[in-house]
């Protein structure tokens, strides 16, 4: 239930944001993509609105549930900390004490805790397999991070641009580094918003094709670009928002050695940073690794809304829970 405190004026934009929310009960996110443009403004605008204090939302009685394969801080922490400011408790179904370390059916298992808990976000390797707890469990579920995507990192980053600078549309955001996960996210999430999105890496770990082409056909309808460059500089040149993530990702850690030798030269730096538009800020999801992906001057320096943008992913999940649970 949303209680919404005295508001200045009730505008119509407003009102069809309130109803953009309201389509979102009871759906999954599993993908950046699974959101409407207006959905993804909304739920923008209604973290934004939480995190000033203009709004409350009352959770109680709700429970999440977590189900992690891989390790997190952020994301396990943002949650639970959402949760309880909404009023809500969350379970840590951590693998290892319960069945669905021992291999226990995700058919099974999404049926049975959709019986106990209001929602799931699920973090694991292969998009499958959150796809296929949503196509059981009868509650929402939330990809808290798979192998091809991080929707809920590419929410708390578009509401740190949209803080830096106001509107977002017509923005540029270069992505510069390994063609993952979070740039998959970054990408479609992106292409929503009318933000133009240049990923710039190596040839060989270029985003997914699929995901390339579904961001462009999102991107046109906004009419904004989403690119791939292979050259560093020409990535970055005049982009307000620099981005980076790991080269090796989870479940590639046998990679790392190899791949920092392939990105040699890809290091987010301030030779890159003064290249782009010189109100450009400096982003990544956290862990990072610096002097690999990223100069270490450059996560501290004045550019840097790194943790902001950690922040940012409670207040974005704080939103996301109260639209896929709450209701408008
Ligand atoms: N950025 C992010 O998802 O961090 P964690 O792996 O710590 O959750
Ligand atoms: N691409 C990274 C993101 C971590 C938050 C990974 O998947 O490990």
């Amino acid at each position: 239930m949303f209680v919404v405190a005295p508001m200045p004026s009730a505008s119509a934009q407003s009102a069809s944001a309130a109803a953009c929310l309201g389509e979102l009960r009871g759906r999954d996110l599993l993908s950046s993509a699974d959101l409407s443009a207006d959905q993804t403004h909304a739920l923008l605008g209604l973290a934004s609105a939480l995190k000033q204090g203009q709004l409350r939302v009352d959770l109680s009685g709700k429970v999440l549930g977590l189900i992690f394969l891989k390790a997190s801080t952020r994301t396990r922490v943002s949650f639970s900390v959402a949760m309880g400011r909404l009023g809500g408790q969350v379970i840590d179904l951590d693998p290892s004490v319960t069945q669905v370390g021992r291999g226990e059916p995700v058919a099974d298992t999404a049926r049975v805790l959709s019986r106990f808990v209001d929602a799931l976000a699920i973090r694991t390797f292969e998009q499958r397999e959150v796809d296929e707890y949503a196509h059981w469990a009868s509650i929402p579920v939330i990809n808290a991070l798979t192998d091809l995507e991080h929707p809920c990192q590419a929410l708390a980053d578009y509401l740190t641009l949209q803080e830096a600078f106001g509107e977002l549309e017509g923005l540029t955001l270069s992505y510069v580094g390994d063609g993952n996960n979070v740039a998959h996210s970054l990408m479609l999430c992106g292409a929503l918003l009318g933000v133009n999105v240049r990923v710039g890496c190596p040839p060989d770990f270029a985003p997914d094709d699929g995901i390339l082409q579904r961001a462009r056909s999102l991107a046109a309808a906004q009419g904004a670009r989403v690119e791939v460059v292979h050259d560093p500089v020409a990535a970055v040149r005049g982009a307000q928002a620099l981005y980076t993530d790991v080269w090796a990702s989870m479940g590639k850690e046998e990679e790392k050695e190899a791949r920092e030798q392939a990105f040699a030269g890809w290091c987010l730096n301030e030779d890159l940073l003064a290249e782009a538009d010189p109100r450009a800020i400096v982003l990544h999801c956290l862990p990072a690794y610096r002097g690999l992906e990223i100069s270490a001057g450059l996560i501290e320096g004045g550019a840097s809304r790194v943790f902001d943008q950690a922040e940012n992913r409670l207040h974005a999940q704080q939103a996301l829970l109260a639209a896929l649970l709450g209701g408008v």
